[in-house]
């Protein structure tokens, strides 16, 4: 019976335009990946990393899969200890532990799935593949969603025991828990859980890291 977090850190990350993958930028003086371990490994009992190939040095390194779902799943196959899994993108390095705490109280109180969102604060509308505008979706009732994303370990291994196609479909591990009819809650996130895609984000998030030092 553990708490174990996992950081999918397999992506290229090509839209950031650097030289190596992205969890391994450098972001205030440190790989991007390191901010992310460092803040699970005060709250679970072990953390596990999905690197690109070649990556894997270390302890609890495990080879990342063809998307992030498939590398989430190569990473919980080496954790069958797991009895709560605390996933979290190695590109969302302003993660918080008072965030991780709250998604892991909301799976306790019987949650399957919990997981880190922010308001909408833009209108958004729907369209279609030539841009015309098809609706106006009701903003009160609508989520960014982002990640820590905390599940029991039971319900998530059935979720991700799915193919590969259905596995890169999915845009989170909730989504897959859904599909399964599992019971997911929203958690709201601070403002500066912010996700590194292009270069701007990565300045941004060091500067920020290195205010709060
Ligand atoms: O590409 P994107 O930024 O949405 O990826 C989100 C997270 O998933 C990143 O931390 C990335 O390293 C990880 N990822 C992965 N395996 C893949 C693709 C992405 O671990 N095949």
């Amino acid at each position: 019976m553990a708490v174990v977090g996992i950081v999918p850190a397999a992506g290229n990350g090509e839209r950031l335009g650097a030289s190596e993958p992205k969890a391994f930028a450098l972001c205030a003086g440190r790989p991007l990946l390191d901010w992310s371990v460092d803040v699970l490994a005060g709250v679970c009992q072990r953390v596990v990393v999905a690197v690109p190939a070649g990556r894997e040095h270390g302890p609890d390194r495990v080879r990342g899969g063809p998307s992030r779902s498939a590398s989430v799943r190569a990473a919980l196959l080496v954790a069958p200890e797991a009895s709560t899994v605390v996933i979290h993108d190695a590109a969302r390095p302003l993660l918080s532990r008072d965030l991780v705490e709250r998604c892991l109280a909301a799976v306790y109180e019987g949650w399957d799935g919990a997981v880190a969102a922010a308001r909408m604060t833009d209108t958004v509308k729907q369209a279609d593949r030539d841009g015309r505008v098809l609706r106006t979706l009701e903003r009160s009732s609508l989520w960014s969603i982002q990640t820590p994303q905390v599940f029991r370990a039971e319900v998530l291994r059935r979720a991700l025991d799915v193919d590969e196609g259905r596995l890169a479909a999915a845009t989170d591990d909730a989504s897959l828990v859904e599909d399964l009819g599992g019971a997911v809650r929203v958690i709201e996130a601070p403002p500066d859980n912010l996700k590194v895609t292009r270069a701007v984000d990565l300045e941004l998030a060091g500067s920020l890291l290195m205010a709060a030092r």
